[in-house]
């Protein structure tokens, strides 16, 4: 049995501690808006926080956690991912949806790590290098870009 600290609550999970978070969260936890895309750490859907940063679930054992905060896309709070949940529904960002809840959290790291203040054409920068991880095969790119650069003016960040 191990504790984890998940959307702010501590869970008591008996997944095997080489289990991968993804797992431990998606079957265990039945917390399914964390997707499995490749499993091998390259197309970023599993993306969660692990105490605010981005983080793949897929990479991350059960047994490498330290009481770590874990936040999935079902308990990601606070003014900048209220601020980016507005954005996101205003430019409209989400096709089939599948890479979504990643893109969302990776966004959301974004916002809660980069160093201010910040310029648009600096933000501009760090969603390239935030996001380029998590692949959209919809090609939402510039819609995600708008809408991270939406909630950081709602966020005053500029
Ligand atoms: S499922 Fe984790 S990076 Fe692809
Ligand atoms: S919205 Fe379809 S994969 Fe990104």
């Amino acid at each position: 049995m191990s504790s984890l600290n998940v959307n702010r609550k501590t869970v008591t999970v008996a997944s095997d501690p080489e289990t991968p978070l993804l797992w431990v969260l998606r079957c265990e936890l039945h917390l399914t808006g964390t997707k499995f895309g490749c499993g091998v750490g390259v197309c970023g859907g599993c993306t969660v926080h692990l105490n605010d940063k981005a983080s793949l679930a897929c990479q991350t054992k059960l047994s490498e956690l330290h009481g770590e905060k874990i936040t999935t896309i079902e308990g990601v709070q606070g003014a900048d991912a209220n601020a980016l949940r507005a954005a996101w529904l205003d430019v409209d960002v989400a096709q089939c949806g599948y890479c979504q809840s990643a893109q969302f959290m990776a966004a959301c790291a974004l916002l809660r790590n980069v160093k201010r203040p910040v310029k648009p054409a600096e933000l501009d920068g760090e969603i390239d290098a935030a996001l380029c991880g998590v692949i959209c095969r919809c090609g939402t790119y510039p819609r995600i870009r708008k809408a991270i650069q939406q909630a950081a003016k709602t966020l005053h960040f500029f």
